[in-house]
């Protein structure tokens, strides 16, 4: 096999970024598409040249002809769609994050064995936090102590209004904490390749009329020591860019997203590396990641266990700013 056929399921907002991406990676193929939405199924489909449809999920896992699933569906459709695709054989690649719930994440995890579940946490990929991922795991930049994360995003009410579950913590899991920030906090455990301790959390939600926060503040304690503390909004009037800055005994770490993702070292002489995939966009690369992973058994950064620390940092925080107490994770 040396291209990979690859079902997309849930045709909205991220598929048809994934689905462009796409055409960048040779050795994948879109051939299914699927969505409960039949017209929007339809219009995908015809705008993406997609062959077959599918409105029912178990459908397609019975009888579609293809190598893996992608699932970019509202996050408390995770878990089963996870489960079913591995229960009928087939790779998964899903979006972030990999449940709508920690609990549910750990039980992912023990039932899914060596079933092979990729979590699109695409900036693992970005040449820049992949850089500065590789100057902490490396030690170049020393003992980390310090890691700050900024996201200083914009959303209005249309936002939630189109897609209703990113309104709800039922269907979503959380706010912008579970949905944008967990992007930029699983790079930071990933690079500390740590386990959280504690967190402490405050979240908000000026601005909209929704149940979820559109604001919050964190702090993570890792096992090593190391506090990251988190800035996940999108309550910013206009959106700004994104940084992440890590505070090592012999250099720093200065990252930022716009206009182009790049970082800059600070103190010490440290060799960027670039990210093991290639591609012009983190998806791009995170695409390609998968594929090679389900193709020729190449390492891929963000196979699902690795995104568990995110998900148990996520909670931790959100337990805290329900309680308003330091939450402590179960070792
Ligand atoms: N990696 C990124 O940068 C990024 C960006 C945006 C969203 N996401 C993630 O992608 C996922 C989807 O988010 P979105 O913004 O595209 O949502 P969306 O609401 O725009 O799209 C979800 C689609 O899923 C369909 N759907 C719902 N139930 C279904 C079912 N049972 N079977 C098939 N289709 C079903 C809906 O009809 C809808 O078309 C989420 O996990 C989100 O966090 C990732």
């Amino acid at each position: 096999m040396n291209k990979m056929r690859l079902a997309i399921v849930g045709c909205g907002d991220i598929a048809g970024f994934t689905a462009w991406v796409s055409r960048l990676v040779p050795q994948v193929t879109l051939s299914v598409c699927c969505d409960v939405n039949e017209e929007r199924a339809k219009s995908f489909a015809k705008r993406h040249r997609i062959s077959q449809i599918f409105t029912d999920y178990s459908e397609l896992l019975n009888k579609a002809n293809v190598d893996a699933v992608y699932l970019a569906v509202p996050h408390h459709l995770h878990y089963e769609m996870i489960m079913s695709a591995v229960g009928a054989g087939k790779p998964v690649f899903v979006e972030k994050p990999l449940t709508r719930t920690l609990s549910e994440g750990k039980k992912l995890i023990q039932a899914i064995g060596n079933a092979k579940v990729g979590v699109n946490y695409q900036y693992r990929y970005d040449s820049g936090c992949y850089a500065l991922a590789r100057a902490v795991q490396s030690g170049a930049l020393g003992k980390v102590h310090s890691i700050r994360i900024n996201i200083p995003w914009h959303r209005t009410q249309k936002y939630f209004d189109g897609a209703s579950w990113h309104k709800t913590i039922a269907q979503a899991g959380g706010g912008t904490l579970i949905t944008q920030g967990s992007h930029f906090l699983d790079v930071a455990v990933w690079a500390l390749n740590e386990q959280p301790l504690s967190a402490t959390g405050y979240t908000t939600t000026p601005l909209f009329n929704v149940e979820v926060e559109a604001l919050a503040h964190g702090i993570i304690e890792t096992q090593g020591g190391t506090l990251i503390s988190v800035v996940s909004s999108m309550v910013a009037a206009t959106e700004q860019k994104v940084t992440i800055e890590a505070y090592g005994e012999k250099g720093t770490a200065l990252y930022q997203d716009l206009p182009w993702p790049s970082v800059k070292f600070v103190g010490a002489k440290i060799q960027k590396e670039h990210p093991p995939e290639r591609g012009v966009h983190a998806l791009q690369r995170s695409l390609s990641g998968f594929a090679n992973w389900i193709l020729k058994d190449k390492p891929f950064l963000t196979p699902a266990a690795s995104t568990l620390p995110v998900l148990t940092a996520v909670d931790g925080i959100y337990q805290s700013a329900v309680t308003g107490l330091r939450f402590k994770v179960e070792s």
